[in-house]
């Protein structure tokens, strides 16, 4: 493979890469809103004619229930590797706007940052692995065949991708499915994600009286549903941060001394980190770092809570009824279908007689952990090692892609989460952006693993 030509073909079209991940960011594709609907259809048709552009041979809008999901492969020789790109070209709601500093599907650059919903999370970062491909193309340096997923229901749930995978094993076969949608440490302390936490997201319903009433005629008498939905939340953390559902924590993997010791080697500022919240204080579960209570430890926390009245002014109201929308981050060897099962039998025992409840689930999905000694790690990790000049620390995020251990379940390969990203980027919150360096730097060091993973498949 010749670096050189590679470098020098990103750099003479850094321009261009930059003007056509522009134009999939201006394309609303909100996956959970039905209003986008059309539009996640127009970006995954973009996606298609980028990734033909690129190069490869072949590549199709598949039809789900829901939204496509775009496919697409170059087949040099079927006795070569193959890797399969997986990423996701829907984004999250960009709510609120007016906490943008500019239009969220009107992509800027400021201070040598993209910004613009789905720039890091995911379209960037997807975009990166088209630009690497028609740069090892073009340059004649292409060491293998290439499979790409792209979905657009990533943020909410992939549901319509796991029928896909599971219908799809031939389509889909490989060496290795590498995927860009996490972060790392920081653009001096390169990472590679080997830990991702599960999700239970459920949604509960306290109802009291069968209407409305006047706080005053009634107040006093009968229970407020809010005020009972937020005694029943409180109780389910205890004083040092344990989450007080019975079971919860059996099946958690307690880490070893030695392992914990580890992960706290990783460079980490808790006061930057703090004064970049803008908050005092941490908090968390009692006998935790802070890494490790993002790391491996589980989470239960309201998303949204609503009820009675929210309009201008004050209305003097003892609402019917009361909400709330809650998840729960799940770690190794927690299993999203038991928490959801134990979650909903612990939140019906505490309803008081005063309430009736109702408790539904929304999306859930596994945990997932990789291991560092495989060849696909070993293969990322001198690809870090060549772009950054750095061997990268393997690290646990907190966030969740469920798709993974599906990936590795239904199709038997490894999993390399490379990712570009930082936790800064402010994915999912208003002025999302991703920096340029990142977006360049990532395109690189993917050419680097192709590079890397097939002669050490060859060796
Ligand atoms: N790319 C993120 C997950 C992520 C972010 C992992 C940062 C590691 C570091 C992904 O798009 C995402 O937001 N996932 C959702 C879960 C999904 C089921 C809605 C999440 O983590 O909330
Ligand atoms: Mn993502
Ligand atoms: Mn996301």
């Amino acid at each position: 493979m010749d670096n050189k030509a590679i470098l020098s073909y990103i750099e003479e079209n850094k321009q261009r890469f930059l003007d056509e991940l522009f134009e999939l960011l201006r394309i609303p594709s909100v996956s959970a809103d039905p209003k986008f609907k059309d539009d996640v259809r127009k970006t995954a048709e973009a996606v298609k004619a980028r990734l033909l552009e690129a190069g490869c041979d072949n590549a199709e809008l598949v039809e789900t229930p829901g939204h496509p999901v775009v496919f697409g492969e170059k087949i040099i020789d079927p006795n070569l590797p193959t890797v399969v790109v997986y990423g996701h070209y829907d984004v999250q709601p960009a709510d609120p706007y007016e906490l943008w500093d500019s239009p969220p599907f009107e992509p800027v650059i400021k201070n040598e940052k993209i910004y613009a919903r789905g720039s890091c999370d995911d379209k960037g970062q997807a975009y990166m692995h088209v630009k690497a491909l028609q740069t090892m193309a073009e340059t004649g340096n292409l060491p293998c065949n290439v499979k790409f997923m792209i979905e657009g229901e990533e943020e909410v749930g992939s549901d319509n991708l796991e029928t896909f995978v599971r219908e799809n094993k031939e389509k889909l076969a490989g060496d290795v499915i590498l995927i860009s949608d996490t972060a790392i440490i920081s653009n001096d302390t390169p990472s590679i994600t080997v830990g991702l936490r599960g999700l239970s997201y459920m949604e509960v319903e306290v109802t009291g009286p069968n209407r409305d009433l006047h706080s005053g005629v009634y107040g006093g008498a009968v229970a407020n549903p809010i005020n009972v939905l937020c005694t029943m939340i409180d109780s389910m953390i205890d004083k040092d941060g344990h989450i007080t559902i019975p079971g919860f924590y059996d099946k958690v993997e307690e880490l070893s001394a030695a392992e914990r010791e580890e992960m706290n080697k990783a460079p980490f500022d808790l006061n930057e980190f703090k004064s970049e919240l803008g908050i005092k204080e941490v908090k968390g579960e009692k006998g935790y770092t802070t890494l490790e209570r993002v790391g491996i430890r589980p989470t239960l926390d309201v998303n949204g809570i609503w009820g009675g009245y929210q309009g201008e002014g004050a209305k003097t109201v003892l609402p019917s009824k009361a909400h709330a929308k809650i998840s729960m981050r799940l770690v190794p060897n927690q299993n999203d279908e038991e928490i959801t099962k134990l979650f909903t039998e612990h939140f019906q025992s505490i309803a008081p007689d005063y309430v009736t409840v109702k408790v539904r689930a929304h999306h859930g999905g596994l945990p997932s952990v990789t291991k560092t000694d495989s060849l696909a790690y070993n293969a990322a990790s001198k690809a870090f090692e060549e772009a950054w000049g750095k061997t990268p620390i393997p690290s646990r995020d907190g966030g969740s892609i469920p798709i993974v251990a599906l990936f590795r379940e239904v199709l038997g390969m490894d999993v390399v989460l490379l990712g570009f990203g930082l936790d800064s980027d402010a994915i999912h919150s208003p002025n999302e952006h991703y920096g340029i360096f990142n977006y360049f730097k990532g395109i690189e060091t993917i050419t680097m693993f192709y590079k890397h993973f097939v002669e050490m498949k060859k060796a």
